[in-house]
């Protein structure tokens, strides 16, 4: 199996601290290791054959230098010259297997997710590469807890509990009434975001679904038969300059008639924004997250997530806020609007 690594998105959510070219997935913040390392870290017993990981040129220094460590076990770094969302990505990284192993199978994964129970989030990974042997393709499904707008949703044809079944259909993003109809069946999941499918099945789909991209992308020559892609970049530029931006939901998975859905349980959360911290550290007696920061102080506080960059936190009568100090901005929000840490990206940008 291959291990396609999606790592090439801003993260903007987690705004002063991720940036431009060091975004979520980058971050060291939540304990030692960024998400990028441990997502490698959590597939290498699976001994896959190669581990890809498209990101952004922006991005790809630092990616190279946090992967260098990495044994046993052979990592690309594909560049992408501009992001243009997931389907390029994923489009690009499976040409480069079809051409070099026909019959590859590749595991598509965000960078940027958590995983509570590793040993059971691999044996999904290898039961979900027997299904793609098939020539589905195969989505992770998670059991929804609430109506979040920010997800794509899956329609299981029947409950086989843990077992693989078919998707009637897949709606990604649905507005609030959607997703709240979408609960109420009970016959729903949340798209995890990750995929395992054949090289060349993924290319059919694009081809049949995306056209364009698959247009670009058949530009692609590789001049050696064993695995070399150094000399790819300036062809990946030209192919980058030529196609619109679209996800995989979107351009495939809403259309595809193939899909099978494996329900997962190994714990997962896509650390989403700063709000989304209690479900990947520990809170304190007050529910606050106060990372990197020993012998802080909370007085008639509650429910807070900090970070200062190792200062000492007080918190004073103060609930539900976000305060994240870095050396040339500080964030202050409230818990329940961390989503719309975003906007103040984009406002920065609007300005220069
Ligand atoms: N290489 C590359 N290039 N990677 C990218 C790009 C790009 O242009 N854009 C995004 N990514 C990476 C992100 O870093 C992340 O790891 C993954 O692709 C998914 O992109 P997001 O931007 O985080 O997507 P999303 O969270 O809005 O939605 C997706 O994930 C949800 C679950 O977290 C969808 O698949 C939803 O259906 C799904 O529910
Ligand atoms: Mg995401």
């Amino acid at each position: 199996m291959y291990i396609v690594i999606l790592a090439g998105g801003s993260g903007t959510r987690f705004w002063p601290l991720s940036r431009k070219s060091t975004p979520k997935q980058l971050m060291s913040v939540f304990g030692g290791k960024s998400m990028l390392q441990r997502t490698v870290e959590r597939v290498l017993p699976l001994k896959p054959k190669r581990v890809m990981v498209v990101t952004n040129a922006l991005q790809a220094a630092e990616t190279r230098r946090q992967l260098e460590y990495i044994a046993g076990v052979p990592v690309d770094v594909i560049e992408e010259p501009v992001g243009r969302n997931t389907a390029p990505a994923i489009g690009l990284a499976a040409s480069i297997i079809a051409r070099f192993d026909p019959d590859g199978i590749m595991a598509v994964l965000p960078a940027d997710h958590y995983i509570v129970d590793e040993e059971r989030f691999r044996a999904t990974l290898v039961k979900a590469k027997g299904v793609a042997q098939t020539a589905a393709l195969v989505t992770l499904g998670i059991a929804p807890t609430r109506p979040e707008t920010g997800y794509g949703y899956i329609e299981a044809t029947e409950n086989k509990g843990e077992e693989p079944a078919k998707v009637a259909r897949f709606v990604e993003k649905p507005p609030l009434e959607r997703a709240l109809e979408f609960l109420a069946t009970g016959r729903f999941y949340w798209n995890s975001g990750m995929f395992v499918w054949g090289a060349c099945a993924i290319l059919d789909q694009i081809a049949a679904l995306m056209p364009e991209l698959s247009k670009a992308l058949a530009k692609l020559t590789f001049h050696q038969d064993l695995w070399e892609i150094s000399d790819l970049k300036p062809q990946i530029a030209e192919i980058y300059a030529g196609i619109k931006g679209d996800s995989i939901d979107f351009g495939v998975m809403e259309k595809a008639t193939n899909v099978q859905v494996i329900p997962a349980s190994f714990g997962w959360s896509d650390v989403g924004s700063w709000s989304a911290l209690p479900e990947v550290m520990e809170a304190d007696q007050d529910n606050h997250v106060v990372i990197e920061a020993p012998g802080s102080v909370s007085v008639k506080s509650e429910g807070c997530l900090a970070y200062a960059g190792g200062k000492l936190v007080a918190l004073v009568g103060v609930k539900d806020l976000v305060v994240v100090d870095t050396p040339d901005a500080l964030l202050v929000c409230a818990k329940d609007a961390a989503q719309d840490v975003k906007k103040v990206v984009e406002e920065l940008e609007r300005r220069g």
